[in-house]
């Protein structure tokens, strides 16, 4: 067989173990020939792509970011491979493509694999926000990451008497800010599911100085807002894929604080700290699962799908349900922390 894979989107810590885990697999294994696409689907349009043998995936197991580049996806391009995608497969030999992405990479690939492709696709992202799957590889080592910087704010918070405001990623959901804001005990937890009230924060702060803890944490995720009224809030410039950027929600919120409680605030963006460096174990070892499963499905012919965990199996889930909705907190994960707000 011949393989293609590709990684797409943002990048993300185990996207190197599942490349990896792939060619391990295909070539080793099956004996296959795999190719990697350069700088995601740009590769694939552009005919960029290299051979990968078992040296070229030689230490790139606790490698962060993606061997391959990545790129983010341009519709109108994409359109135009889908309309060209048997004479695409020919031209590259293709038996099976193996995309590894986010949302948008996700639903490309069902795109693709709707005109002709035949594709395996492999969930990543460290928002843990598809809800085809239990858990993406990345999340754990972003919330580790966020989880230690919790931790080392609180002793210089403590020793200023300050408030601090931690801003995490998750444009769409929260499960960054609330598992880094459990793990760390952040005091408090502002996600995009619950629009949160500046004046249930003050007095969650002023209750602590008033027992004598004269310091608070406050883990805030991007996509968090303020409930409607609950503090001054101008939306930013919003991007050609929707998104509000540099919105940056914890200058914001820290400035607020600042003036309404009269002590210092200051705010700590995370920001592609997450995003980067040495996945954790968890994370290496659901990405090279990912990519074992992902050969064995394109063996099997199984296309238009995904793999997926579900409880501690890795199963196959249609490419077409990866997207349909997004993971977000739940109201039940929320109440089980009196830190949400
Ligand atoms: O992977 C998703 C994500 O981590 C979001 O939480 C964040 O908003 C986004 O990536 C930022 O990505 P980039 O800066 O690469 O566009």
């Amino acid at each position: 067989m011949r393989i293609g894979v590709l990684t797409a989107g943002g990048d993300c810590p185990g996207l190197n173990a599942v490349i990896r885990s792939v060619v391990h697999r295909a070539v080793v294994d099956h004996g296959d020939e795999v190719i990697g696409f350069e700088d995601g689907f740009k590769g694939l349009l552009e005919g960029r792509y290299r051979k990968l043998d078992i040296n070229a995936v030689s230490g790139i197991l606790a490698r962060g970011g993606t061997v391959l580049g990545s790129s983010r996806l341009e519709r109108g391009r994409l359109r135009d491979a889908c309309a060209n995608a048997e004479q695409l497969r020919r031209e590259l030999g293709l038996d099976a493509l193996i995309p590894i992405g986010g949302e948008g990479t996700l639903t490309a690939a069902n795109m693709l694999s709707e005109a002709g492709i035949p594709v395996v696709g492999v969930p990543k992202t460290i928002d843990n926000d598809i809800s085809a799957t239990d858990r993406t590889f990345g999340f754990d080592t972003a919330v580790m990451v966020a989880t230690e910087a919790i931790d080392r704010l609180k002793t210089t918070a403590e020793s200023h008497q300050r408030v601090m405001v931690v801003e995490v990623m998750g444009r769409h959901a929260g499960w960054i800010a609330l598992e880094s804001g459990m793990a760390g005990g952040a005091h408090g937890i502002c996600i995009p599911e619950r629009p949160f009230r500046v004046d249930r924060l003050c007095d969650m702060v002023e209750e602590r100085f008033a027992r004598g803890k004269k310091f608070a944490v406050i883990c805030v995720a991007e996509g968090a807002r303020p409930a409607e009224g609950s503090m001054p809030y101008e939306k930013g410039e919003i991007d050609q894929y929707g998104h509000e950027r540099f919105a940056g929600i914890g200058y914001r919120l820290a400035g607020e604080l600042e003036k309404r409680l009269g002590k210092e605030a200051r705010p700590v963006i995370l920001g592609h700290v997450q995003r980067g460096g040495v996945p954790t174990a968890y994370d290496r070892v659901l990405a090279t699962r990912f990519g074992w499963h992902a050969v064995e499905a394109a063996h099997r012919g199984d296309f238009g799908m995904m793999t997926s965990l579900r409880g501690t199996d890795i199963v196959m889930v249609p490419l077409a349900d990866a997207t349909a909705e997004l993971n977000r907190v739940p109201q039940n994960r929320m109440e089980e922390t009196e830190a949400v707000f």
